[in-house]
């Protein structure tokens, strides 16, 4: 309870979104799906949706011709859509990105309030000084950040190529700066060697999974592999026997030979999870033991802010737009571009 409690002091309307979040009979969803449906023909529109949101939505989406991904994934589909129009199903960095990669489609949010912890914590005048007292670096930030922090950044990155990308970047003796999530940053820096200096922000979804009760959950399950999210802590990353973005991890889960997983990450990813390996046994990192506050209780609340109803009102209301103002997404075009371009010369 501790947890409700102390995202209402700091969140306060998320929860308040969150708690008006219905529960639908089977008659309702399917009654909900056809309206959707018949509002993406009659609109041009696709929904690309993250791995995290309900999974309601997750299956109208493929059922539609959307699609369900990482935020790389996310970013590379939306870019390549013929349709005019995208619904964005997950938290603003996700809608924004779209709009910085394709300014001449209309993007809209079920929710345009759902943010993320990392992107709340990374202001952009604040960070603008960071950069402007490092200016021999160069300035990478993880795609969980808003327009204007992209437009003055070299790089941007996601999970699934962040190392490769530092990696790269590292060889050619370029110093960098990381922001915004330090468990992310560090993380990478233990791989890649490379001189960073680390923004102080970090996901309260995955902050909350806790190495001591890991232990103890591994040993009681010695043939679990454990698949870990690198935006979690590195005591918490030193046990996985994978880290990766969602993806990666959905495809681990898949792919070894192993029955049984301990998944370190949003919970809701337990539904794609399910649908690619549908014999293997999933359980829930802990949230719980030393140290925990268990605010999230590994599902993000911004996420949870996704329903039927917000996505069918999404279609009506001018307010679930995304609009950035063109210089910024000119800049912020530059640093997004260059991740998808990067990309591609990956096998
Ligand atoms: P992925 O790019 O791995 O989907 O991660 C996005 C995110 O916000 C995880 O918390
Ligand atoms: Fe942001 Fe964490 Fe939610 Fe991902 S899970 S959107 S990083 S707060």
């Amino acid at each position: 309870m501790s947890s409700v409690k102390s995202l209402q002091t700091e969140f306060p309307e998320t929860i308040e979104i969150i708690n008006k979040n219905p529960s639908y009979t089977y008659n309702e969803k399917n009654e909900k799906k056809k309206i959707i449906k018949d509002l993406l023909k009659k609109y041009d529109a696709k929904i690309v949706a993250h791995y995290y949101v309900d999974e309601d939505i997750q299956e109208i989406a493929e059922e539609t011709g959307g699609f369900v991904a990482d935020s790389l994934e996310m970013a590379r589909f939306g870019a390549k859509q013929s349709s005019s129009t995208l619904i964005v199903a997950g938290v603003r960095f996700m809608g924004e990105t779209a709009k910085i990669l394709s300014p001449e489609k209309k993007i809209i949010m079920p929710v345009i309030e759902a943010e993320c912890s990392l992107d709340l914590n990374c202001p952009y005048e604040d960070f603008k000084e960071f950069c402007k007292n490092n200016e021999d670096r160069e300035v990478v930030v993880y795609a969980n950040t808003s327009a204007k922090v992209k437009a003055i950044a070299d790089w941007v990155v996601t999970s699934s190529i962040a190392v490769k990308l530092v990696e790269h970047l590292h060889s050619n003796n370029k110093k960098l700066i990381w922001a915004p999530d330090k468990h992310l940053g560090r993380y990478i820096q233990s791989v890649t060697k490379a001189d960073m200096k680390i923004w102080n922000a970090s996901c309260i979804v995955h902050d909350e999974f806790k190495s001591e009760a890991l232990k103890k959950l591994k040993n009681e399950n010695k043939d679990a592999a454990i698949l870990v999210h690198p935006e979690s802590t590195l005591d918490v990353i030193a046990l996985a026997d994978v880290v990766g973005s969602t993806s990666q991890l959905i495809r681990a889960c898949k792919e070894l030979p192993n029955k049984k997983f301990i998944v370190a990450t949003d919970n809701r990813i337990f539904y794609k999870m399910r649908k690619s390996a549908p014999e293997k046994i999933l359980i829930e990192a802990p949230t719980a033991g030393k140290g925990a506050t268990c605010k999230s209780c590994a599902h993000c609340p911004w996420m949870a802010m996704n329903n039927l109803d917000n996505l069918i009102n999404a279609f009506h209301s001018n307010k679930n737009q995304i609009y950035i103002d063109k210089n910024t997404q000119e800049k912020a075009f530059k640093s997004t571009n260059k991740m998808i371009e990067f990309a591609k010369n990956l096998v």
